[in-house]
């Protein structure tokens, strides 16, 4: 089992299979999500910090919100590690497995006691395509895209972040970031497209993806209307050569 998790590591109290990021981020963890997220995660999204950034987000960002969205991100990270688990059945002694997704999208900082609080979330989707602006044909690319087997190196992704205000500006995103890519999304999910948008105003968000080797390829206007508010988006693309 221990093997087809590779390179996750394993907490010895709870089981709970963990990333760790280098130093001088040791004490930050990626880890699944858990029932009781909730609660926090309501005090980020509802924070103008975070959701002014974010596309898709219902504001004010409700409890009923939070219960699904931590249903919904539970079951991905709970499919992916049985799907991790059966891998380990079938191919005891290797060769590594492609896999779906990443189980390990939730940004925690532990304390010196041991225990861990929720700072952040950062993980691979399949692309939404916002730059294919004909309706019926995003359709079709986003159905075409969904459907392809894990490890296809076709699939375009795309990543998914966001980190508590008072994290901001210490490197710690960029450092999650590139950490996903490399020791799981590239390895173990076979990605090697993925393709990014922030909002033009959203330099830090840029940045992150710059700094891991991202293309920005200018600024972009799908006619795209965010809360009322029209949006010029930044397209950042990563392909692996
Ligand atoms: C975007 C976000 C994830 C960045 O995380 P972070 O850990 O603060 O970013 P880092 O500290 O790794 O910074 C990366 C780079 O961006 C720069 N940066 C960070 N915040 C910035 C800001 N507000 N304005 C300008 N540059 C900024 C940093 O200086 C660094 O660049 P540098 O090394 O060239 O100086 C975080 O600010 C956030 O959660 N924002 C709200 C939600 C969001 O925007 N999500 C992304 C949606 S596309």
């Amino acid at each position: 089992m221990t093997y087809q998790l590779h390179p996750l590591e394993i907490n010895p109290k709870t089981g709970e299979p963990f990333l760790r990021l280098a130093a001088p981020h040791q004490n930050i963890i990626l880890t699944p999500p858990r029932q009781g997220d909730q609660s926090v995660l309501i005090q980020h999204l509802n924070d103008p910090a975070i959701y002014g950034w974010m596309q898709a987000l219902p504001i004010p960002y409700l409890p009923e919100h939070a219960d699904f969205w931590i249903q919904f991100v539970k079951e991905e990270s709970d499919a992916t590690l049985e799907s991790l688990r059966k891998s380990a059945e079938d191919f005891p002694n290797g060769p590594l497995q492609f896999v779906g997704g990443n189980p390990v999208g939730h940004l925690r900082e532990v304390k010196e006691d041991g225990t861990d609080v929720l700072i952040g979330d950062v993980n691979f989707r399949r692309s939404a395509f916002e730059e294919v602006l004909d309706e019926v044909e995003r359709k079709r690319v986003q159905e075409d895209n969904a459907k392809k087997q894990a490890g296809d190196p076709t699939i375009q992704y795309t990543i998914g972040d966001w980190l508590a205000a008072s994290h901001h500006g210490r490197g710690i995103m960029t450092a999650a970031v590139g950490l996903l890519m490399t020791a799981w999304g590239i390895p173990r999910m076979g990605i090697r497209h993925v393709v990014v948008h922030t909002f033009a105003e959203n330099i830090g968000s840029s940045r992150v993806f710059e700094k891991n080797g991202f293309v920005n390829r200018g600024q972009f206007d799908y006619g795209k209307i965010v809360r009322g508010e029209k949006k010029i988006l930044t397209l950042l693309e990563w392909k692996q050569a």
